[in-house]
């Protein structure tokens, strides 16, 4: 008798400066995910932030180009409504619900703001669907590199020193403290974002100002942070209650530092050595802090974690990234495949790990009966 197909929703696209390598992350996804095992289901979410369903085989145009690719204009718009027992998605158009579309999980490949924050996996959560990777809280916390970094701080694992500045504040800071404080060059970054937007390092007085004002242009809390003048150094943890690291990698920016230009308009912007080239000693130093980061951050299902590696061999946690980059070449699957794990069975580990979670949380009381 066959087996009946697991229904997975891919969640791709979004509303982030990162839409576009969500697409080729999902597009990779899709391509690798077991046809046999798998019923596919696209739910891209255009810029504007609707969701909208689509056919697995031509949910995109312009595949091929990391530039051009987007979400194909064949589509559904749907919604997602929670439901007693089953998840759905269930579709709509205006006011007429249409037939529901029942799924068993999904596969959230957002990131940034409304992807990797916590706020999709709310959304997740409250609908009761198994969802991949992060849940709501270490997602938040990941997505926030001033409580992110003080509860690694909190556990003893090192960080770049940093002081955190909110809008209303701004004035109250100057560039001789922070010169007094942390020497130059330093880097101001928005508190909640990635991909290098609005961060900048600062060489002169005359750059600290301006820094200042593009960092508060997309958050209202910044972090103001000590050079770390070191190799970058990446690696890659799954699992939930027993996470394991990969072989760690390197990142070698050819810029300044790995800023937005460096990450996504050059294409010579870093060169990537993985795995990276490092004694045996180091690399299960690397491993162990990243599995106690992982932990002290409260993260299940996946998450990239990037460290600054000293000459002297001190070794520091940048950030977290519970989302991480997922195209066939990104650093957080090509670890994997270094480690012996290829790209599709790196999937069924965080679908079957997104089940086992939820399978757990499913048989927690959601009432309290002191006589029963
Ligand atoms: N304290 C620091 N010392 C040296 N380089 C840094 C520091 N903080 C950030 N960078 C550089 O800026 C890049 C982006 O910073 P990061 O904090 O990782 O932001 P994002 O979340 O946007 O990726 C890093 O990959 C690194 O090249
Ligand atoms: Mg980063």
């Amino acid at each position: 008798m066959a087996t009946k197909k697991i229904r997975i929703g891919i969640l791709c696209g979004g509303k982030s400066v990162e839409h576009e390598v969500s697409l080729t992350s999902a597009k990779s996804v899709v391509d690798a995910l077991d046809k046999e095992k798998y019923e596919i289901h696209i739910i891209g979410i255009d810029k504007s932030g609707a969701w909208h369903l689509r056919d697995s085989s031509q949910f995109l145009r312009h595949a091929e180009d990391p530039k051009l690719i987007h979400l194909s204009g064949d589509k559904k718009t749907v919604a997602l409504i929670p439901r007693d027992e089953r998840k759905e998605i269930v579709s709509f158009t205006h006011d007429q619900f249409g037939p529901a579309l029942g799924l068993d999980v999904i596969f959230p490949i957002l990131h940034g703001t409304y992807g990797e924050d916590g706020t999709v996996q709310g959304l997740l959560k409250m609908a009761q669907v198994p969802f991949v990777g992060a849940g709501v809280l270490s997602s938040a916390i990941g997505m926030d590199k001033d409580v992110m970094k003080r509860l690694l701080q909190q556990a003893g694992i090192p960080t770049a020193r940093f002081i955190t500045l909110h809008s209303h504040h701004k004035d109250s800071v100057s560039f001789l403290e922070i010169n007094e404080k942390f020497g130059l060059p330093f880097f101001i970054k928005p508190a909640n974002l990635g991909s290098s937007v609005g961060i900048s390092k600062v060489k002169s007085k005359e750059a600290f100002l301006p820094a200042l004002d593009n960092a508060f242009r997309f958050d209202r809390k910044i972090i103001i942070e000590e050079f770390i003048s070191g190799r970058e150094i990446e690696c890659s943890v799954l699992g939930n209650e027993y996470p394991l690291a990969s072989l760690p990698g390197e990142l070698i920016p050819t810029h300044e530092f790995y800023s937005y230009e460096a990450k996504y308009v050059d294409p010579e912007g870093a060169h990537f050595k993985i795995p990276v080239d490092l004694p045996e000693e180091m690399i299960l130093k690397i491993q162990k802090m990243a599995v106690e980061a992982y932990q002290a951050l409260c993260c299940e299902g996946m998450a990239r974690v990037d460290f600054f590696l000293k000459t002297n061999g001190e070794l520091f946690i940048n950030e977290i990234n519970t989302i991480p980059g997922f195209t066939k070449i990104s650093m957080y699957p090509k670890l994997w495949e270094a480690s012996g794990m290829p790209y599709s069975e790196l999937l069924d580990r965080l679908i079957q790990l997104a089940v086992d979670r939820f399978d757990k949380e499913k048989k927690l009381h959601t009432i309290y009966c002191p006589l029963c």
